[in-house]
């Protein structure tokens, strides 16, 4: 049986001693940061590392996410080339926030999936900064979930589908944002957005005075396409329940109506403001946060996901989507393809 530490109220100080000792032997640690939760691993260790992959079943060409604790331990995991590099870890680190980078070679293959560069990330998150901090080993973290699943925000979701694969989780409750960081790399000298999260273009402009989206972020990519980031390849966030996507718009609800019309059995995943204009009964309506106030969506995207399949005898999941701009571009990322691209 693995260990359960929890740290809702605080760190605990043997403990702490204790997940150091398991990174140390090249054990998976479940940690909690402000985005989502991570399976982490030594970074240094290939080892370790391996484990990860297996632990996710994750395609072996896809990368890992090295955590650090501070701009020192930055520099020791890879190298800044240029002046925007820099601007974006002063404007950005700590916080929700990946930059592509040159690896060095004190990270192990394993970690980049061979490739040259390497994502880094300084979480603001105290519980994995503290472990980084007072271990002095960077982590390599993937989110908390089987490959192809919704992201972990909680770890009783995460229980349910990779307890017997951690030697210690630690308990930090659930995670403040609920969707995974902004992953950029620096292109051609424009800071080039390849996932999108809380960070958002318009922040990334007002800091750098420029900024892409990658062409391939709304794009379906076949397997042997070259893609600028691993990840985009892989099937996501999907339920094993069907599920199509309503886009925001003045028609939203009849449209989610019509649906439950044609679809005997149907869930909707909705806003809180809209609960009481769709017609079906409150044990198939899941609410996942208010349009008003996006960060609520964010919040509850993937546990609301996870809840589809909890649901007796359900054909189809209809998912309202918002307005695709701010944090509202990345809810929709991660809903296209929790959807698959099917939307309406
Ligand atoms: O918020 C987060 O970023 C969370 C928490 C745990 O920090 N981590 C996370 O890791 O979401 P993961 O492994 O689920 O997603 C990492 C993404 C993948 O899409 C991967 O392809 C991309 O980052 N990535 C990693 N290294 C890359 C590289 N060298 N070049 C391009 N993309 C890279
Ligand atoms: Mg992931």
């Amino acid at each position: 049986m693995e260990r359960l530490y929890d740290w809702k109220s605080g760190i605990k100080k043997d403990e702490l001693e204790e997940t150091i000792k398991v990174l140390k032997n090249d054990g998976l640690v479940l940690v909690p940061t402000e985005t989502v939760y991570g399976i982490g691993a030594n970074a240094f260790s290939d080892i370790a590392c391996k484990k990860i992959y297996e632990a996710k079943h994750r395609a072996q060409d896809n990368p890992l996410i090295v955590h650090v604790s501070d701009y020192e331990m930055l520099k020791r995991v890879a190298n800044v080339s240029n002046e925007i590099e820099q601007k974006l870890i002063e404007a950005f680190m700590p916080g929700p926030f990946t930059l592509i980078l040159e690896k060095r070679k004190e990270i192990c293959d394993t970690a980049s999936a061979g490739l040259s560069t390497i994502g880094v990330r300084m979480p603001s998150n105290s519980i994995i900064h503290e472990i980084i901090k007072e271990s002095q080993i960077p982590i390599a973290a993937p989110s908390a979930n089987v490959s192809g699943r919704p992201s972990g925000t909680n770890v009783a979701d995460i229980m349910k589908e990779l307890e017997d694969k951690m030697d210690v989780m630690i308990d930090g409750g659930d995670c403040p944002i609920g969707i995974e960081s902004t992953v950029v790399k620096v292109i051609d000298g424009i800071p080039t957005i390849l996932r999108p999260g809380f960070v958002t273009e318009d922040d990334i402009q007002d800091a750098i005075g420029c900024v892409k989206l990658s062409n391939q972020l709304f794009k379906t990519v076949s397997k042997d396409e070259k893609v600028e980031s691993p990840g985009m390849k892989y099937r996501h966030y999907a339920p094993k329940t069907k599920c199509v996507l309503v886009l925001a718009g003045d028609d939203q609800i009849d449209k989610v109506n019509a649906l439950l019309l044609e679809n005997q059995g149907a869930c909707v995943l909705g806003f809180e403001e809209d609960r009481d204009k769709i017609n079906i009964t409150s044990d198939r309506y899941i609410e996942i946060g208010s349009k008003q106030n996006l960060i609520t969506v964010s919040q509850h995207l993937f546990s609301s996901l996870r809840k589809i399949d909890e649901i007796d005898n359900c054909p189809l999941a209809i998912v309202e989507g918002v307005e695709k701009k701010d944090l509202g571009l990345s809810i929709m990322n991660r809903l296209i393809r929790a959807c698959e691209h099917n939307t309406i």
